[in-house]
């Protein structure tokens, strides 16, 4: 038996056709249910619908044996306890620095409003930074608007969200894409199973 948490909102819209193509299709009357354990064609295997940042718990601790989620989470939660075996290449964007577009972010001590704690402090530290962090769950961008931070760090895709809030995109944190992970131990007592449906998502990719 296999477990595989997927994350929900917009990855999960990208993952269903991913596979789909590797043989693994979840009823649309499941996906509708309330159910949390989702059955699917194959017998064995299951499927949990989470928040993409509790994924890698899930599969850090073993309660999934393999998961999909994005560069970004992953980044954050750190890698203890799983591998990373897959780059999906779906829902991509990137983790970018952003302010309103008079900002200088060269001088003093910059406060920092965003949710990637880890990756924002990792990023500026490498660079000998001084910061700040303030943590935010959502709603970055209004935070250099009403003088909370000086910038903040965020996902970016087509700059809409940003436009939209007069803040430019200023510095490149990382690529980001969604990442199939499994638990080190599942990859060893359930080497070859795993090993199979990892071959099969890959050659469908
Ligand atoms: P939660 O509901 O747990 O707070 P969330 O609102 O961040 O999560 P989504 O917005 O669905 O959830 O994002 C999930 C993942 O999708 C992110 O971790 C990231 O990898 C990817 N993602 C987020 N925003 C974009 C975007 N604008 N373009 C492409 N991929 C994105
Ligand atoms: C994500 C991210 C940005 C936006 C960027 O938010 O947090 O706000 O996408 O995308 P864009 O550059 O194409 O505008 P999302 O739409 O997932 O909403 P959220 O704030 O609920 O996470």
């Amino acid at each position: 038996m296999l477990t595989i948490a997927l994350s929900k909102g917009r990855i999960l819209e990208q993952t269903l056709p991913l596979l789909e193509k590797a043989g693994l299709s979840i009823s649309a009357k499941e996906l509708k249910s309330r159910k949390l354990i989702l059955d699917t064609n194959l017998g064995e295997i299951k499927v949990i619908i989470l928040r993409a940042s509790d994924v890698p718990v899930f599969v850090q601790h073993g309660a999934a044996d393999i998961g999909i989620a994005g560069k970004d989470v992953l980044l954050e939660h750190g890698a203890v306890g799983l591998f990373e075996l897959l780059d999906l290449g779906i829902s991509k964007c990137r983790l970018m620095v952003a302010a309103q577009a008079n900002q200088d972010l060269a001088k003093g001590t910059l406060r920092i409003a965003t949710k990637y704690v880890n990756s924002t402090k990792r990023y500026f530290q490498s660079q000998g930074r001084q910061v700040e962090v303030i943590k935010l769950s959502g709603a970055m961008e209004l935070a250099p608007i009403v003088g909370l931070a000086h910038c903040i760090v965020d996902l970016v895709d087509t700059g809409n969200t940003l436009k939209a809030n007069n803040l430019v995109p200023l510095e490149l944190i990382e690529n980001i894409s969604s990442r199939l992970i499994v638990n080190s131990a599942s990859f060893n007592t359930k080497h070859s199973e795993i090993s199979d449906w990892v071959d099969r998502v890959k050659d469908n990719l």
